[in-house]
C-alpha cells in the first residue's frame, strides 16, 4: 500500500521567499476569479521513482498494458472531424485507433484493424463514405455496422449480423475528443471531473486550433513531459526569462486526476534578489536586445501593463470577454495536467501540450504543442499537424516561445543518457516545486505497479 497524498496547510508550509502567488493576485487591477484563489497544496510522499521507469523496455511494456490500454486519453479535436465520414488515426504506443464522425453526427472510435486478416483499415486522416479495407475489400458503415464482404458465399462461417467493428468508449470535453481502449473503463465524467471544475470559466470548445506542431524527441515520453511540469528548471535552463518569471514562487496544486502549476509572469524570480527593476522585468518579457528602447509603463506595474496590452491584442478576436479576465488570467502561465499526458493551459494561455511514447520505442517520444485561439464569426479551419524534423528547432514554428522549447528539448537526450548510466536506483524531486512530477509518478505507480 503506497503512502497516501496528504493536504498541506498553505499558511504553515515551507515555501520560497518573496511574494506568494496569492499575494501577487492581491495586486491585480481586476476582480480575481475563485479558480485562481483556490489553493490545493499536497505533500505527495517521497515515492521511490525508479530509474527503470525511464530506461526499461519491460516497464514500458507494463505501461502499455496497464496504462495506455486502460486510460482515457486525448485523441483529437472535435473540429478536426466536423462532417460525416471525417476520421483521424490516433496512435499510442504501438496501438492504433480510428476516430470517426458517423452519418448521424456521433463520434465513434474503433481499433484500426480489419476483422478479416487484420490489416490496418486507414493509414491516413481524411473523409470517407465507408470504412473499407484496402486489402480484400471488407467494408463497414461509418458507425461500425457490417456492410459487405466481397464474394460473401465463401464466408458461410461468418455471422454477418454480428460482424460489426468493436467499438471503444469516446467522450468530449472542451472541444477535445477522448478515447479509452478499455471497453470496461470508468465513466469519463468521473475521470474528467477535477479538470472540468477548474475550466468552468474557460471554455476551450469556443477556441479553434490555430497551430499544431509535433516533433520526435530522443527520450522517454516522461522525460519530455516532466520538462513542462515545473518551473524550477527555469534558473538553469532558461536564464534569459528569469527576470520576468516568478519561477520558484509558482503555485502548485494537486487534486486526484489533475494538477496545476501557476507560474506568474512579469514578476522577477526570487533567485535574483529583491532589487530587480521593473525595466529589467519588461525587457526580459519582451526579449529586448541591447540598444532596444524600453517601453514607457507610465505609472503601471509591469503585470497590469502587460495585461492591458494583451487585452487589446486579443480584443478583435475575443471581444469584450477580455474585460472579464483579470491581469493574472491575461499574463500568467496556468499550466494544467490531466493524467496521464494532456496539458491544457487556462484562460487565453492558448497552449496544449501532449507527450506520447513514439511507438514502442521507450527511448523516444512524440512531443506536440497545440495553440488554441479565439475567433469571431465562422470557425476557421483547424490547423493540420505539422511535423518538425528531428534536427529542426521549435523556433522554426513558434519563434520566441519555440526558442524556450528548444532549450527544454536540448536537455532531454542528456537526461536519458544520464539515467542510462547513473549508479543511482532512484531520482529525487523537490517537495513543493516538483509536486506535479511527484503526483504524476504517484499516479503511474497506482496504474502501472498496482500500488493502491
Ligand atoms: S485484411 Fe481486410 S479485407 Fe482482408
Ligand atoms: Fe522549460
Amino acid at each position: 500500500m503506497a503512502e497516501p497524498i496528504q493536504p498541506l496547510d498553505p499558511a504553515t508550509m515551507v515555501r520560497s521567499p518573496g511574494l506568494t502567488y496569492q499575494q501577487l493576485l492581491d495586486q491585480d487591477t481586476r476582480p480575481v476569479p475563485a479558480v485562481l484563489r483556490e489553493e490545493s497544496p499536497k505533500l505527495v510522499p517521497d515515492v521511490a521513482i525508479s530509474v527503470e521507469r525511464y530506461t526499461s523496455k519491460a516497464w514500458h511494456d507494463l505501461e502499455v498494458e496497464r496504462l495506455w490500454r486502460r486510460v482515457w486519453q486525448f485523441a483529437c479535436r472535435e473540429e478536426e472531424i466536423p462532417h460525416p465520414g471525417d476520421h483521424i488515426r490516433y496512435d499510442i504506443a504501438g496501438l492504433s485507433f480510428l476516430v470517426v464522425r458517423t452519418d448521424k453526427g456521433e463520434i465513434k472510435a474503433f481499433p484500426n484493424a480489419c476483422l478479416h486478416r487484420g490489416r490496418m483499415l486507414k493509414e491516413f486522416d481524411g473523409r470517407a463514405s465507408e470504412l473499407r479495407c484496402p486489402f480484400h475489400g471488407f467494408a463497414w458503415h461509418l458507425d461500425g455496422a457490417f456492410k459487405e464482404i466481397p464474394a460473401q458465399w465463401d464466408f458461410p462461417h461468418i455471422d454477418c449480423a454480428n460482424f460489426n467493428l468493436p467499438e471503444i468508449p469516446t467522450a468530449t470535453w472542451g472541444g477535445f475528443v477522448f478515447i479509452n481502449p478499455d471497453q470496461d473503463c470508468e465513466p469519463f465524467a468521473d475521470f474528467i471531473a477535477d479538470l472540468a471544475r477548474q475550466f468552468e470559466r474557460w471554455d476551450l470548445s469556443k477556441l479553434y486550433k490555430m497551430a499544431h506542431v509535433a516533433r520526435i524527441v530522443p527520450c522517454n515520453w516522461k522525460i519530455a513531459q516532466e520538462a513542462f511540469c515545473e518551473a524550477y528548471h527555469v534558473n538553469g535552463t532558461h536564464p534569459q526569462i528569469l527576470a520576468s518569471l516568478g519561477d520558484i514562487n509558482s503555485q502548485v496544486d494537486v487534486w486526484e486526476n489533475c494538477a496545476r502549476v501557476i507560474s506568474p509572469s512579469m514578476t522577477p524570480s526570487p533567485l535574483l534578489g529583491d532589487d530587480v527593476p521593473s525595466e529589467a522585468v519588461v525587457r526580459a518579457m519582451l526579449d529586448l536586445r541591447e540598444g532596444d528602447p524600453t517601453p514607457d509603463l507610465g505609472n503601471q506595474m509591469p503585470r497590469a501593463w502587460q495585461a492591458a496590452m494583451a487585452r487589446e491584442a486579443l480584443r478583435p478576436a475575443a471581444g469584450d470577454l477580455v474585460d472579464e479576465y483579470c491581469d493574472a488570467e491575461m499574463v500568467d502561465n496556468l499550466d494544467y495536467t490531466l493524467f496521464p499526458n494532456f496539458h491544457p493551459w487556462g484562460a487565453f494561455n492558448r497552449i496544449v501540450y501532449r507527450f506520447r511514447p513514439n511507438g514502442n520505442d521507450h527511448r523516444s517520444a512524440i512531443m506536440e504543442a497545440i495553440m488554441l485561439a479565439p475567433f469571431q464569426g465562422e470557425r476557421p479551419p483547424p490547423a493540420k499537424m505539422m511535423w518538425l524534423g528531428e534536427d529542426e528547432p521549435w523556433s522554426k514554428a513558434y519563434g520566441f516561445l519555440g526558442r524556450v522549447f528548444d532549450q527544454d528539448v536540448f536537455n532531454m537526450p542528456k537526461v536519458q543518457a544520464g539515467l542510462e548510466t547513473t549508479y543511482m536506483k532512484t531520482i529525487y524531486l523537490a517537495r513543493y516545486n516538483e509536486a506535479k512530477v511527484r503526483w504524476l509518478h504517484h499516479k503511474l505507480g497506482e496504474w502501472v505497479e498496482g500500488k493502491v
